[in-house]
């Protein structure tokens, strides 16, 4: 069982659309996902309501109601049923006392950043959490700007990799918020739209990292034989 956390210093930087966008999709490629909502806005599980209530999202991976004082206990639970593959945890900002300990639950940790001077100079308190939590972790480029506008992409890029490594870019799409109005995720409403085509790269992003996870954690001599 893998856990994916987003992380994040700021509110509406995209942490709730990819926390579904990738649990979505994780299930779809046939992954047993469990999502836990720990923001009190709890916008992630607003949407999985709605989703479970009708008949436009399947797959649909399961929701647990977890308190955070609640979640090792929880993550224990999962890991030992042999039922889970994915848990994919939406938090609030980090300012919330709790969110250290998410971390050091956590096998690797998203961090959503527009490509703006304000989400850049909130970076350093975030990475240093991770960095104290001794977890993985990579940035996700967000809203950032379509068109030909792609110098501002390149700059963030650029300023990121200072920090830490770029899990993908998703831009401003219509898609994101079109998609979670229909209780979907980009990959079911627009199936070859350009917002589905950069969740899916993404994806490919964090599966690698995931397997990197199991192999470092595999001992030397097995996997020397
Ligand atoms: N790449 C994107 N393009 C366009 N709109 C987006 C994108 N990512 C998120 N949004 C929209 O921005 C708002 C905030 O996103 P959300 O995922 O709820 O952020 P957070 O969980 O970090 O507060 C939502 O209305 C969402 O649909
Ligand atoms: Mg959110």
């Amino acid at each position: 069982m893998h856990t994916v956390m987003l992380a994040k210093q700021k509110g509406g930087v995209g942490a709730s659309t990819i926390a579904r966008e990738i649990g979505v999709l994780a299930a779809r490629n046939g992954q047993r996902v469990v999502f836990i909502d720990l923001d009190p806005q709890a916008t992630l599980s607003k949407w999985w309501n709605r989703r479970t209530a009708g008949t436009t999202g399947t797959p649909n991976p399961a929701l647990a109601a977890v308190k955070p004082e609640q979640l090792l206990a929880t993550l224990s639970q999962l890991a030992a049923s042999g039922g889970v593959d994915l848990v994919v945890i939406d938090v609030p900002p980090s300012v919330h006392s709790f969110i250290r300990r998410v971390m050091d639950a956590a096998d690797f940790v998203l961090v959503p950043v527009r490509p703006t001077s304000d989400d850049f100079e909130a970076l350093p308190e975030i990475v240093e959490m991770i960095e104290q939590a001794g977890r993985r972790y990579a940035f996700v480029v967000t809203q950032a700007p379509t068109g030909r506008r792609i110098r501002a992409i390149d700059e963030a890029i650029s300023i990121l990799a200072r920090q830490g490594r770029v899990a993908g870019v998703l831009r401003f799409r219509s898609a994101f918020p079109a998609a979670a109005s229909a209780a979907q995720v980009t990959t079911e409403y627009e199936t070859t739209g350009k917002a589905a085509t950069e969740i899916r790269e993404l994806w490919v992003f964090i599966k690698a990292e995931l397997r990197k996870i199991d192999r470092a954690a595999t001992p030397a001599l097995a996997r020397a034989s």
